[in-house]
């Protein structure tokens, strides 16, 4: 549970980027790190476990030093929580990794997209993807995302109260359905959403099914899977619709020599289309295109990847902002000097103010330190590997959780305080990288983290330089690790008007 107390904002400390001495346990020819002596389920019991909150069992397993190792069933697992190490994975060895199982498995809700593929899958969907990702592309959605938290901010009603994190939900919705389909929230959207919300709570349930996507395949008759079939064939069907009507608006355009949209999925069709029509990628026409059925996984994996994390970043920031007034006066002081115009009165941002909003990104950054949206990542080993002073046999997992390591006292001094002056320039440059990284890292870091940050910071921007959002007292807050790192119970608060 979260303290609603106001925290003191204190001097900042050196972070002292020291690898503790690391105990080693040697079984044959692999050294594991020191952990639990039982397999999993024995602690089935203990405080620490709790399938509904991992990172429970990751703080204890923290406890044990740089590393720790335990065993489900006949599977290895290990825990990093070095930068360094976990640097190797994603990085120096990134090739000797798969995706852990759970999120291999994601494959029954998401197909072969971008967050499920590995090797030359992967790196072809991202070569395909990259374009429209690409920071100048990205820029064009900036005034979509103002004009949306505009008509969002002028909705609140002094002192009428509401669940802030529900609204960044609706907010973060209707800039991807008008970043990604050039839509508002019609039905489909909403079919969408409330769909793959619905099989994303199915899909808890049935990855401790053993075999789950055979289950699924073979038309087993059982109500979970009948269920999740019938939510998965809608969610298609409604992907697919709107995949041919954008199909159809660009063929028209290019009949009547206009331009085609600049929206993600009107991009994600042309690259396809380029590539299938270029002269030069005819041999091999197939590697470098997205069939319909990839275009359609695509489409929902960065749905799906795109609006829950930044809507869980800006509701984070908002509770850390209500309980920390000295960072909140000076988040105002900074939008109330940068967005004025020439006659001195507030206006909107742009993207042009960016880089005068230093602060706000700070805020941003901390709030993702503390409560990151994507808490953990997993991969497998395709081989025996070294990681740091270990030696992990083939079929291994690891795992590290941001959760976990954004909150070493070695990195981030008085780890619970928030204080977003350990993201100035200068602080960042004096951590390891590893030691913060919201987005993941390596070949497979997060391809919409511009888009993240300029949509969290242009909202951010726009609703603080109308509103205070004042906590409402006595309150839970609470953690929901799910795929993202969501607030339990919301986050009430009163607006309260600024301007
Ligand atoms: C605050 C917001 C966000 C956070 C914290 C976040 C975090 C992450 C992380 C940690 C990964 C890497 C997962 C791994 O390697 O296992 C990732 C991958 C990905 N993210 Fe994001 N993300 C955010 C926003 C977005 C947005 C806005 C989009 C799209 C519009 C997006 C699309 C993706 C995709 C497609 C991948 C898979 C990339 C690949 O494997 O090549 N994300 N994200």
């Amino acid at each position: 549970m979260a303290s609603l107390a106001p925290q003191p904002v204190q001097d900042l400390a050196t972070p002292q980027a020291v690898t503790p001495p690391a105990p080693i346990l040697h079984r044959g020819k692999f050294r594991f790190p020191p952990g639990l002596k039982l397999n999993l389920p024995f602690y089935s019991f203990s405080k620490f476990f709790d399938p509904r909150n991992p990172i429970l069992l990751f703080e204890y397993l923290a406890k044990f030093g740089r590393a720790a190792h335990y065993r489900l069933l006949w599977h290895h697992i290990v825990l990093l929580t070095d930068p360094a190490d976990i640097r190797e994975v994603l990085v120096d060895k990134a090739h000797l990794f798969i995706k852990e199982r759970t999120q291999k498995r994601m494959r029954i809700l998401l197909g072969e997209g971008l967050i499920t593929a590995d090797g030359e899958t992967h790196k072809r969907h991202r070569r395909i993807a990259a374009p429209a990702f690409h920071r100048q592309r990205i820029q064009a959605y900036a005034s979509t995302i103002v004009e949306y938290a505009a008509a969002q901010r002028d909705q609140w009603q002094p002192g009428r109260q509401i669940d802030v994190a529900a609204e960044m939900m609706r907010l973060a919705l209707q800039i991807t359905a008008r970043t990604l389909f050039d839509t508002a929230v019609t039905p489909e959207i909403h079919a969408i959403n409330d769909e793959s919300n619905a099989v994303m709570d199915m899909y808890n349930s049935l990855v401790s099914l053993p075999r789950a996507e055979d289950l699924l395949r073979w038309h087993i008759p059982v109500p979970v899977l009948i269920r999740f079939r019938r939510s998965k064939k809608h969610l298609d069907q409604v992907v697919d619709q709107m995949i041919a009507a954008k199909q159809a608006e660009i063929a028209q355009a290019l009949r009547e020599g206009r331009p085609i949209g600049g929206d993600l999925l009107s991009m994600l069709i042309a690259a396809r289309d380029e590539n299938r029509d270029s002269p030069s990628s005819s041999k091999d026409s197939a590697a470098v295109r997205l069939s319909s059925k990839e275009l359609r996984d695509e489409v929902l994996t960065i749905f799906l990847a795109g609006y829950e994390t930044v809507a869980n970043a800006l509701s984070w920031t908002w509770l850390l902002l209500g309980q920390n007034p000295h960072a909140e006066a000076r988040l105002h002081a900074e939008l109330d000097s940068v967005l004025l115009d020439q006659s001195g009165n507030p206006r909107l941002p742009t993207l042009e103010d960016l880089p005068q909003l230093p602060y706000t990104e700070m805020v941003i950054a901390e709030a993702m330190r503390l409560y990151p949206p994507a808490w953990a990542m997993g991969r497998q080993a395709t081989e025996d590997v070294e990681i740091g002073p270990y030696r992990l046999p083939k079929n291994s997992f690891v795992f590290f959780s941001q959760y976990i390591v954004h909150r070493d006292p070695r990195f981030f001094p008085d780890p619970e305080a928030f204080r977003p002056e350990r993201f100035t320039p200068e602080a960042k440059a004096s951590r390891p990288k590893f030691a913060y990284f919201p987005f993941g890292g390596g070949g497979r870091q997060c391809i919409g983290e511009s888009f993240a940050w300029m949509e969290a910071i242009l909202t951010l921007a726009t609703l603080a330089q109308r509103w205070r959002l004042t906590l409402v007292e006595n309150q839970t807050i609470a953690l929901q690790p799910k795929i993202t790192l969501r607030p339990k119970f919301g986050i009430q608060v009163t607006p309260e008007p600024r301007l």
